[in-house]
């Protein structure tokens, strides 16, 4: 009898990956269509209080120990201050981290901060404005990068960068992205694309490996492995040019890394997952609003991680999509 989030597998998951809303003000060709998805209807989203409480119980009860706070677009979801006030006051206080688009930062930077945030990954697939619009279908570089410097300049460090490189449209951006964060002084790791887009497009032909990334990289860059160790961390790091700038991959497709997989999940309308491409959730709203106890409500996160797969199955015959698309359960 494990105290924490064990599964069958001996993995114990101490990081918490919390989807606030699944709205979001881009629409990235790779993740939703033009018209945007039918979000979850309001009622079916969890309240602050709901939300606050699942996060305590997993904090007091299962050994949650880093909270990342993800969307959709985090800073869409209304009270989002309020709600990363009163999970940094949780004993034991749980580092917390969030995952942006970055816009509407800019404003909000140093009050996240005040109200007690850890570190902030904003994610940015091009410096090129023009090719940017393309992408996210809204003309909003500038304001994502207001935003980074004022993460910076709130004092979230490190600031990370997430790019996902996709053949045809920004595979040409891998160069100028990092010496724009190595000059800046954000840490770029490049995703590889995942089948988890809404429209269900995703085409591994069309992935960009990270063998590819880090060959583009090195006829300009000199890459060294990186003096420590990586963890659970889904990136792999290089030192770039002998440091102190550094890059990472997230080769979530050619090199997997669930065998040391820490993460579990919560969605905007109260589903735990063991893992993203799990379609095995548990409904905890519909426990909380039974009137479930703390005790249950663990019992009922705990049966569900110890149900985690081995790994995702993204390269294996009969592969099929999760359900849900990213953006409603959280990147
Ligand atoms: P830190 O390194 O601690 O800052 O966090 P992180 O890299 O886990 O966080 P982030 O939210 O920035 O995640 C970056 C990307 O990593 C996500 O967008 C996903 O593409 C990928 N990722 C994160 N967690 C998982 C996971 O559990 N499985 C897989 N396959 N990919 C993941
Ligand atoms: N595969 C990999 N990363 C993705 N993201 C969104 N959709 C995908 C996908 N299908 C990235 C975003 C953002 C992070 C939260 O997840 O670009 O950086
Ligand atoms: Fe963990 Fe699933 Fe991601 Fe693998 S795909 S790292 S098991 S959440």
């Amino acid at each position: 009898d494990h105290p924490g989030l064990l599964d069958q597998f001996g993995r114990v998951a101490t990081d918490l990956r919390v989807s606030l809303t699944d709205r979001c003000n881009l629409r990235c060709t790779y993740c939703m269509p033009a018209e945007g998805l039918d979000w979850m209807p309001g009622e079916q989203v969890l309240s602050d209080d709901e939300l606050v409480r699942l996060m305590r119980i997993a904090v007091e009860q299962l050994g949650v120990t880093d909270i990342r706070l993800t969307g959709g677009e985090p800073l869409l979801r209304p009270g989002l201050e309020g709600i990363v006030a009163r999970i940094t006051a949780l004993e034991p206080r749980p580092r917390v981290s969030m995952t942006t688009n970055g816009i509407g930062l800019a404003k909000r930077a140093k009050g996240l901060v005040e109200a007690g945030l850890d570190r902030i990954n904003v994610s940015l697939d091009t410096v090129d404005r023009a090719l940017f619009e393309q992408i996210t279908r809204r003309d909003r570089l500038s304001h994502v990068l207001a935003g980074l410097a004022a993460a910076r300049d709130a004092g979230l460090a490190p600031v990370k960068v997430n790019s996902v490189l996709m053949r045809g449209l920004n595979e040409h951006e891998a160069v100028p992205l990092l010496r724009f964060c190595l000059d800046e002084g954000y840490h770029l790791r490049f995703i590889e694309q995942m089948p988890l887009d809404a429209q269900h497009g995703w085409n591994r032909g069309e992935m960009i490996t990270a063998e590819q990334i880090l060959a583009a990289l090195g006829e300009h860059f000199t890459l060294s492995p990186f003096p420590a160790a990586r963890g659970g961390a889904p990136a792999e790091r290089w030192l770039v040019d002998g440091g102190p700038g550094d890059v990472g991959v997230i080769a979530s497709v050619t090199r997997p890394f669930c065998s040391a997989c820490e993460r579990t999940r919560l969605t905007a309308d109260g589903a735990v997952r063991s893992c993203l491409f799990s379609n095995d959730e548990t409904d905890l709203r519909a426990l909380v609003r039974a009137g479930a106890r703390d005790q249950e409500v663990a019992d009922a996160w705990r049966a569900t991680m110890w149900g985690k797969l081995a790994g995702h199955e993204i390269n294996e015959a009969g592969f099929a999509q999760p359900i849900r698309p990213m953006s409603a359960i959280g990147g």
